[in-house]
C-alpha cells in the first residue's frame, strides 16, 4: 500500500515506531508470563512460556534495528509525523488484563490479536522494500506471530470446544470496540484543537479591541471619584 510505503519510508518515523513496538512487544511477553503463571493448565503454561519469550525477542529485535537505524540517522529538530492510527503497533496486547481472564477468553483475546499482529507485520514488510535489514526483522518476527496465532487458536478449540466460536467472536467485537474508542478519542482531540483555534481567531479578537478602546477612552493619572462611594475607609460598609 503506498500510504505504508510513505510511513515508512521517513528515516525519524521508522525508528519511533520500531522503538514503539519493541516496547508493545516487551510489555506483551511480560503479561503473557505472567498469563504463564496463573494458568492451572500445564500444556498452556509451557506454550505460555514459549509465547513471552519469543515477545521478549520480538521487542529486543526491534530495539535492536530502531538503534542501528537511530546512529545512522543526522540530528533533527523536529520529530515526524508519527501516524499511529494508519500504522499502529503489532498487538493491542497493551488492553491484556491476564488477571481478570479465564484461559478460554485470554485464548481467545491472544488470537484475535495475534491475527492482527501477522496481517499488519505482513503489510509491513511488504512496505519496505527499500530496507532490507528491517524488513528482514518483520519477515523473522512474522514466523512467530504466525505460529501464536496457530497454537492459540488450537489450545483454545481444545479446552472450550463447545464455545470457542463464541469467545472469538466476544474478543473480536471486544477489539473492534477499543479500536472504536482509539478512534473516537483521536478525532475528538482533533476537533477540540480546531475549535480551540478557531475561537481563539474568531471570538477573543473583538474583545481585545473592546478592551484596547476602553483603554484609549481612559483619562491617564488619577481620577476623582464620586461623594457617594468616598465613605470612610474605618467604616466596613
Ligand atoms: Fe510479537
Ligand atoms: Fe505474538
Amino acid at each position: 500500500m503506498p500510504v505504508h510505503r510513505w510511513i515508512w519510508r521517513d528515516a525519524d518515523r521508522c525508528v519511533q515506531k520500531l522503538l514503539r513496538f519493541g516496547e508493545t512487544e516487551i510489555d506483551g511477553g511480560r503479561d503473557i508470563l505472567r498469563a504463564a503463571e496463573v494458568t492451572s493448565d500445564s500444556l498452556l503454561r509451557r506454550l505460555f512460556m514459549v509465547h513471552a519469550t519469543d515477545e521478549h525477542r520480538h521487542g529486543v529485535l526491534f530495539r535492536r534495528r530502531a538503534a542501528t537505524l537511530l546512529r545512522a540517522l543526522p540530528r533533527q529538530a523536529m520529530p515526524a509525523f508519527q501516524a499511529d492510527w494508519l500504522a499502529p503497533g503489532g498487538h493491542g496486547l497493551d488492553d491484556l488484563r491476564v488477571e481478570e481472564e479465564s484461559d478460554d477468553t485470554l485464548l481467545a483475546f491472544l488470537h484475535v490479536s495475534e491475527k492482527a499482529a501477522a496481517s499488519r507485520f505482513t503489510v509491513y514488510r511488504d512496505a519496505l522494500q527499500h530496507d532490507p535489514a528491517t524488513r528482514a526483522i518483520f519477515d523473522d518476527i512474522l514466523h512467530d506471530e504466525i505460529f501464536h496465532m496457530n497454537y492459540t487458536l488450537t489450545q483454545l478449540v481444545r479446552i472450550s470446544p463447545e464455545h470457542h466460536r463464541w469467545h472469538l467472536w466476544r474478543a473480536r467485537l471486544s477489539r473492534l470496540w477499543k479500536g472504536y474508542l482509539r478512534l473516537a478519542t483521536a478525532v475528538a482531540g482533533v476537533i477540540g484543537a480546531v475549535l480551540l483555534t478557531v475561537q481563539y481567531f474568531i471570538i477573543l479578537p473583538p474583545f481585545a479591541f473592546l478592551a484596547k478602546r476602553a483603554q484609549r477612552r481612559e483619562r491617564p493619572g488619577w481620577s476623582p471619584i464620586s461623594p457617594e462611594r468616598n465613605g470612610s475607609l474605618k467604616d466596613e460598609y
